[in-house]
């Protein structure tokens, strides 16, 4: 396997050398920091991994940890969220992080043996830390319960993307959840800030847009697809980057699952939030295999909320997307 940067260009090694950079000067990676602001208890976080968040929102969702899954963090930076995900698994090698650049990995380290210090129920053996790419991740096939990633995969150029996706669907166990974390742009980015490796690397100009970007999950093999939240990130102001108008990226969290799409379908199931309420005359009803209650309202996907838009004039009442976390929503509906 070729090493990252040299196969696909020059982009993935200057991200690589960018936060090797950061890793000692972290205000060079700052303006790709969103403020995490999930608070554990009896989890303090040393201040110089605070300093190295480069997150854009979060991945750490509670509701998919109760289980304490075995994870692998691409991307570690700093090491808050592995951290976070060691939190509930609390054993060796429960949280495997991986990293490309080395500067960054030392000092994941180093905050995880600063973390350990200040919190007693640590212990720096919860986190693995690796050497590796999310282009070839070192391990194996249907290993780990659960991947996360955060503000990392943004910088992939399509191809990449792709590559890193089949990668992380390729070591989750069957059923296992892919947790993300990107910034999603409102319209296309120019070729110019594409091409910009300095703006990929700080997460400014890699993004796509929201179709685009859950079209490339469900063709990784996810069938499902929750979006946990969705949030301004930034704005692209159209002087200092040459463009039309001003351009706004989201935060958009994700939760996807490795299952199949619902067997009549070969579309994903995406939930963005959305109810549907049954408001007629009979106690109950079921369409497409799903129950409603009277007056009950049910988590439905974005598909199926469209095939019910036939019936809402009527029967059945449609919440619009509220972007918000919605734990086991696609519980909801069948899957073969
Ligand atoms: C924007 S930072 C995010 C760090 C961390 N996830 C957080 O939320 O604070 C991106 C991280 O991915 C690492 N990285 C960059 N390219 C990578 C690659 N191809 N494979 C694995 N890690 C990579 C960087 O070294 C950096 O630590």
């Amino acid at each position: 396997m070729a090493e990252a940067g040299s196969a696909a260009g020059g982009y993935l090694a200057a991200a690589r050398a960018f936060y090797d950079a950061a890793a000692d000067v972290p205000a060079l990676g700052a303006c790709c920091a969103q403020r995490n602001d999930l608070h554990l208890p009896g989890l303090a976080v040393p201040q110089a991994m605070e300093a190295l968040a480069f997150s854009c929102g979060t991945t750490v969702h509670p509701a998919e940890l109760s289980d304490a899954p075995t994870a692998l963090y691409i991307g570690v930076g700093g090491g808050l969220e592995a951290l976070q995900f060691a939190w509930f698994s609390r054993r060796p090698g429960g949280v495997i992080a991986v990293d490309s650049a080395p500067r960054m990995r030392q000092a994941a380290q180093d905050n995880l043996a600063a973390a350990a210090r200040l919190n007693p129920w640590f212990d720096p053996a919860f986190v693995r830390v690796l050497a590796g790419d999310a282009l070839a991740l070192p391990v194996p096939d249907a290993s780990v319960d659960l991947v996360a990633q955060n503000c990392l995969f943004n910088i992939f150029e399509p191809a990449d993307l792709r590559r890193a996706l089949a990668e992380a669907a390729r070591v989750l166990r069957p059923g296992g959840r892919l947790m993300m974390s990107d910034p999603i742009a409102e319209r296309d980015i120019p070729g110019h800030l594409r091409r910009d490796d300095r703006l990929r690397a700080i997460c400014l100009s890699g993004a796509q847009r929201f179709e685009a970007y859950l079209a490339e999950i469900a063709a990784a093999g996810f069938g499902v697809i929750e979006v946990r939240s969705r949030k301004p990130y930034r704005v692209l102001d159209h002087m200092e980057y040459g463009l039309d108008a001003d351009l706004k990226l989201d935060a958009l969290d994700t939760v996807s699952r490795k299952v199949a799409p619902l067997a009549d379908s070969s579309e994903v199931d995406v939930y963005t939030g959305r109810r549907a309420v049954y408001v007629g005359s009979l106690d109950r009803l079921v369409l497409d295999g799903i129950e409603f209650v009277r007056h009950q309202p049910q988590p439905v996907s974005d598909r199926m909320a469209h095939r019910l838009q036939a019936r809402a004039e009527h029967d059945v009442l449609l919440t619009p997307p509220t972007w918000r976390h919605a734990p086991d929503a696609f519980a909801a509906e069948t899957h073969a």
